[in-house]
């Protein structure tokens, strides 16, 4: 039977419910909203790749930079200030000591015995993956069967890592060079929708990390060790079981998911609410929706219940 008390109940509850979905909507809906930069100036340009305009070469004719105002890709010896002879002579040594026994003698991934292609064949990688795999600890590998090399502390330092970088590429020059990236005019809101669209399907949304296939993953990217070199070096080469964006992306849209990455993923901030750890829009919702609304519930059940 419909009482008068019964009705006052349903409204009293239908308009809490309303108030209490518009709260939590107006809660989650945060970082996503906050436009952060002006427009950059100027249209998008280089992808990454040296062309006859935006190269710097030595007396040699080799290229020494290539890059734009978003991205400059330099090489080792012009990032250390050692000569390039003299970064050879200490990154030989030190590769031999280190990467040799998998990699081999000539880096090409044929061991003495003769096993070819027992281990990847670094030639033709570019120095920027070198680097990238040493600078992250992932080389030299602590144990060769693991089906991905993790990230851990470098053993090596930044000035062997790019001199082993450097002996490799003496072997063949190749690119990437080591991307050195400015993201003064960069645009996290730009960033954001980058990210969303291209990295967010295996790195979470919130850069989390989470499990891939058959053993393999995606690593957190909220870890500050990981540097914006390393960032742009991951897009345009896809280190593993990730795609390289080596066309796909401008050098100012590689700018803007790294300044995005660093600035709200690796340091997020948030505006107003619980952060619950930054497990991601959906389960924060869920918590929001459940005990928001449960709250909410309960009070519109004791409001109307007085008679
Ligand atoms: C114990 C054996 C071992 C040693 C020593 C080792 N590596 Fe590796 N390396 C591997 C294995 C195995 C992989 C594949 C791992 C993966 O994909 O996660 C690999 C992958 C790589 C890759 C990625 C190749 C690609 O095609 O993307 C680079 C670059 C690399 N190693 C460089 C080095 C350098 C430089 C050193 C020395 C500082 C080194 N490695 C020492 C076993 C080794
Ligand atoms: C198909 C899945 C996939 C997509 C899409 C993807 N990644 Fe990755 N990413 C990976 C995997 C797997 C690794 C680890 C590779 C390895 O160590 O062998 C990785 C590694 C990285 C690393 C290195 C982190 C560390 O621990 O050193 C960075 C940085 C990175 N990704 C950024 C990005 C960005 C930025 C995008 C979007 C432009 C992106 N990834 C898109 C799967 C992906």
């Amino acid at each position: 039977m419909i009482t008068l008390s019964t009705l006052r109940r349903t409204f009293a509850a239908l308009i809490v419910l309303f108030l209490g979905t518009f709260s939590v909507f107006a809660v989650t809906a945060n970082a996503a909203d906050e436009e952060t930069t002006g427009a950059r100036s100027g249209p998008a340009s280089n992808i990454g790749e040296p062309t006859a305009t935006n190269t710097i070469k030595d007396s040699y004719g080799n290229v020494v930079q290539y890059g734009s105002d978003a991205i400059i890709y330099k090489s080792p010896s012009t990032l250390t200030g050692k000569t390039a002879a003299e970064l050879r002579a200490i990154g030989r040594a030190l590769y031999m000591q280190n990467c040799s026994s998998c990699h081999g003698v000539k880096a090409d991934g044929v061991l003495s015995q003769g096993n070819p292609e027992a281990y990847p064949n670094l030639v033709d990688l570019g120095p920027a993956v070198i680097d990238f795999w040493i600078s992250s600890g992932r080389m030299p590998a602590a144990d060769p069967t693991a089906i991905q090399a993790g990230r851990k502390p470098s053993r090596l330092s930044a000035l062997q890592s790019l001199a082993i970088a450097e002996w490799v590429n003496s072997l063949s020059n190749a690119y990437p060079y080591v991307p050195v990236v400015n993201t003064n005019d960069a645009s996290r809101a730009e960033g954001l929708n980058l990210f969303a669209l291209n990295c967010a399907a295996c790195h979470t949304i919130t850069g989390g990390g989470d499990a891939l296939a058959a053993g393999t993953y995606a690593p957190t990217l909220q870890d500050s060790d990981i540097t914006a070199t390393q960032i742009a070096t991951a897009i345009r080469s896809g280190p593993g079981n990730m795609p390289n964006y080596s066309s796909s992306l401008t050098d100012e849209q590689v700018a803007d998911i790294v300044k995005y990455v660093k600035v709200d993923i690796q340091n997020p901030n948030n505006i107003g609410g619980v952060g619950m750890g930054g497990l991601g829009p959906v389960a924060e919702g869920f918590v929001a929706l459940s005990l928001g609304i449960g709250i909410l519930a309960l009070a519109a059940f004791w409001v109307g219940d007085r008679q």
